[in-house]
């Protein structure tokens, strides 16, 4: 009665009869509690439900997804009236053109503005490395090649473009970055991470974070709410295989997993999505422990949990902690997922049905309910989608501009990595009769990788009109030499595994005669999750091949790598007089690339990880104890290719002083200045990194870690002092008692080569 009598109240106060739904534009926290009042447990539930575009596409006679993509009125209208659904994600298979999504989201969010429905919907797409799913749209290198830019500021620039261009295709919702720790190279998502270092990878998240939110306390109609996924350790794969199970100790999931998701958090990210696969026995979508108790109530969360692909029917269907798919929906949400990406049709009418039924019979309780339904409301009310759930999508000027494809450029630019450079082989000379060879020499595809236009993105049919390939960019950036091109090697698709076949062999052979320098661009076709499965990290022999021809030819012999994850080169890397890592550099990699080539523009790109010299020794430049037995001599433990944060320039600044000050005995804080010179007379980038060294602790201390980085330019002959100002909190690393400690004892800073050593002379509990 009580209750009744107070909800007539509001229906005054709020104007509208209380048959009739309350209507917010801009919902204060009381609005959203009116609403949730309001809403009716199939209501509730309905906003929880996910469902994938597909599910209301018009289709022909054989399921087949119209083109140009049409909604089904009647689909949606059930979607809408009948389940209450919430939000809707994804493209079908291709990417759409701007006029395609303007129709898509102008029928999705008609009932809304109609007035038909009061909560509007919220759209989410995969735009992971620019807004790969809309045609024009700014592709930027993936997540790898930009953690090896070092640079936060190129992240925050592509967050902000990305999340422009994704308002422009009328979508407020991205569900990117990907947070997970690069640290098991056999992964095929591996190049979605930002590498193996949780300093590197938080630093750049935040950045991309800022990015796609902006720095308003709401979200303004130019930027997207950011989903951090997917949390936490489905990157640590203990077979390599997507989606196989982790053992991650807590104390490395306390300093090496949370981190980056943690500094997210804080930094106010709207939303998060789940690992699909299981850490230490516990499936991600049934961890109470980690979503619940960890990422809400310890780290405060206020945004919302995703689920990934379907899967809290994974529960029942591959983790088997279900015993049924109802009994899968009901154990997720427990868990603390707030909304699930069921996402196909008729599935998502059975999770609603299944999940009403649960609620009614008290499994799911109307306290945990509300809470996922105020966590969902409070993003879609963040976003502004509350009364005007699109913009007009005519006022984005800057869609695929020029200035866009110049910030792509850019990171291009900065990420690419000159791992060898002997005998001054690169710059290429004008001089100089230059072969491109190799897969990747005349592939767009092959820059982009996965999740671009497609999921797999290995459709050539919707690249980038425009768009030049490593060849035809070198063609035109350098027209002064002579610049031919020769495959050698084709890489196809064969029983769901990459294989390759020679292509043109011979015209290769016969090419090298006569050219000086072989620019061979080898790598991998795109591919991730289960498609991209490996078994060996070894790259393919016969692409390795075109390298020992070329040498055999006597022939100066660059490598180019386009790879979604370390290839193992130990081989071929004594054949190539240069070697160069241009992870997948997105569209504007093959321009970049040229101009890197050619020395128009110089190297700054530092590797993000650790580059395997051998397939079974999988190591980390932070790895514990192994320095000190590599020297014994008895064990050669640490022996990368190339090192964490390596890379070459033409022209490099030199570290002229490293220098230490504590700032406060008892807190521990303190700077580390480093002076900076640049001696030529071209101005330089530099990544200037600082490392610690806990030399003694209770747990045995890692070799080195990264606590700071910052990037540089300097003009020519220019000195700089660069000041980085840290608080004891880099200090800490879980002790032997399980807790957060900087330990007293002595503890070394590294830059460069220079060691400085301090001491601390008590210890911090934190
Ligand atoms: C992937 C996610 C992605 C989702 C939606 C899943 O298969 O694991 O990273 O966001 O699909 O497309």
């Amino acid at each position: 009665m009580k209750l009744l009598s107070s909800l007539a109240v509001l229906a005054v106060l709020f104007g509208f009869k209380s048959s009739e739904k309350p209507y917010f534009t801009a919902p204060s926290n009381t609005d959203i509690e009116t609403l949730i009042s309001q809403m009716s447990i199939e209501e509730k539930v309905g906003q929880t439900c996910q469902i994938t575009l597909d599910a209301i596409h018009k289709t022909d006679d054989k399921g087949q997804a119209l083109v140009p993509a049409q909604i089904d009125k009647a689909k949606l209208k059930e979607a809408l009236e009948t389940y209450h659904v919430g939000s809707v994600l994804n493209v079908g298979w291709h990417t759409l053109d701007r006029a395609e999504w303007k129709s898509i989201m102008t029928d999705i969010h008609a009932p809304y503005l109609q007035k038909e429905q009061n909560i509007p919907i919220l759209y989410g797409i995969d735009a992971i490395h620019g807004v790969n799913y809309t045609v024009g749209g700014t592709l930027f290198p993936q997540e790898i090649g930009l953690a090896a830019t070092w640079n936060p500021e190129l992240a925050r620039q592509m967050g902000e473009v990305t999340a422009y261009e994704c308002r422009a295709s009328g979508i407020p919702w991205n569900f990117s970055p990907v947070l997970d720790l690069g640290r098991q190279p056999l992964w095929s998502r591996h190049f979605e991470t930002l590498g193996e270092d949780p300093v590197l990878g938080t630093q750049m998240g935040v950045a991309l974070v800022e990015g796609y939110q902006g720095k308003g306390a709401k979200v303004d109609e130019f930027h997207a709410a950011a989903c951090l996924k997917h949390f936490v350790g489905y990157s640590a794969s203990f077979t390599g295989r997507d989606r196989t199970p982790a053992f991650i100790p807590e104390k490395y999931m306390q300093e090496l997993y949370f981190p980056a998701f943690k500094a997210a958090v804080e930094k106010g990210a709207l939303t998060l999505m789940i690992n699909s696969g299981v850490v230490n026995g516990i499936p991600g979508h049934a961890n109470y422990q980690l979503l619940t108790q960890t990422l809400k109530k310890d780290w405060g969360f206020k945004g919302f949990v995703v689920s990934d692909w379907e899967d809290f029917i994974m529960l029942h269907t591959v983790h088997r902690t279900a015993p049924s798919i109802a009994e899968a929906a009901i154990q997720a949400f427990n868990a603390g997922v707030d909304m699930s990406m069921v996402p196909s049709n008729p599935q998502y009418k059975t999770y609603c049905q299944d999940m009403v039924k649960a609620v009614k019979e008290g499994k799911i309780s109307m306290e945990r309910l509300d809470d996922a339904v105020r966590r969902i409301l409070y993003v879609k009310n963040q976003l502004g989608l509350f009364g005007n759930p699109l913009p007009d999508m005519s006022k984005y000027p800057l869609f695929g501009s020029q200035t866009f494809k110049n910030i792509a450029k850019q990171a291009a630019l900065e990420s690419i990595t000159l791992l060898k450079n002997e005998t001054q082989t690169l710059p290429l000379k004008g001089s100089q009769r230059i072969l491109v060879a190799g897969p990747g020499a005349a592939s767009i595809n092959m820059l982009n990788g996965a999740w671009s236009h497609t999921w797999q993105g290995l459709d050539t049919s919707f690249n980038t009109k425009g768009v030049l390939n490593i060849y035809q960019a070198l063609k035109y950036q350098f027209p002064v030499a002579s610049i031919s091109y020769a495959k050698g090697v084709e890489l196809y698709m064969e029983k769901d595994f990459e294989a390759s076949r020679f292509d043109g062999l011979d015209s290769y052979k016969k090419a090298l005669k006569k050219n000086d320098v072989i620019v061979i661009c080898l790598g991998e076709l795109p591919s991730t999750e289960k498609p991209g499965d490996i078994r060996s990290l070894q790259l393919d022999e016969k692409q390795k091949e075109l390298v020992r021809l070329a040498k055999a030819a006597k022939k100066k012999v660059v490598l180019v790598l386009l790879e979604a994850r370390p290839r193992i080169i130990n081989d071929i890397e004594p054949l190539c007089d240069a070697i160069v890592q241009a992870y997948l550099p997105g569209d504007q990699g093959g321009v970049a690339l040229a101009e890197l080539l050619t020395g128009q523009a110089d190297f700054s790109g530092r590797l993000p990880y650790t580059y395997p010299r051998y397939d079974g020794v999988i190591e980390f430049y932070d790895h514990p104890g192994s320095v000190a037995r590599a020297k014994s001599g008895q064990f050669t433990a640490y022996n990368p290719q190339w090192d964490f944060g390596f890379g070459l320039s033409y022209h490099a600044a030199v570290v002229k002083n490293v220098s230490f000050k504590s700032k406060n005995e008892n807190t521990g804080a303190f700077v580390v200045k480093v002076s900076i010179e640049n001696p030529n007379k071209t101005s330089v980038q530099a990544v200037v990194p600082i490392y610690l060294s806990d030399l003694y602790a209770s747990t045995t201390p890692e070799n080195k870690r990264l606590i700071g980085f910052q990037k540089v330019t300097l003009a020519a002959g220019e000195n700089k002092t660069i000041e980085f100002a840290f608080d004891a909190s880099v200090l800490k690393r879980i002790s032997s008692d399980g807790k957060w400690r900087a330990e007293k004892g002595a503890f070394e800073i590294i830059c460069d080569g220079n060691k400085l050593t301090f001491e601390l002379f008590n210890d911090l509990l934190f």
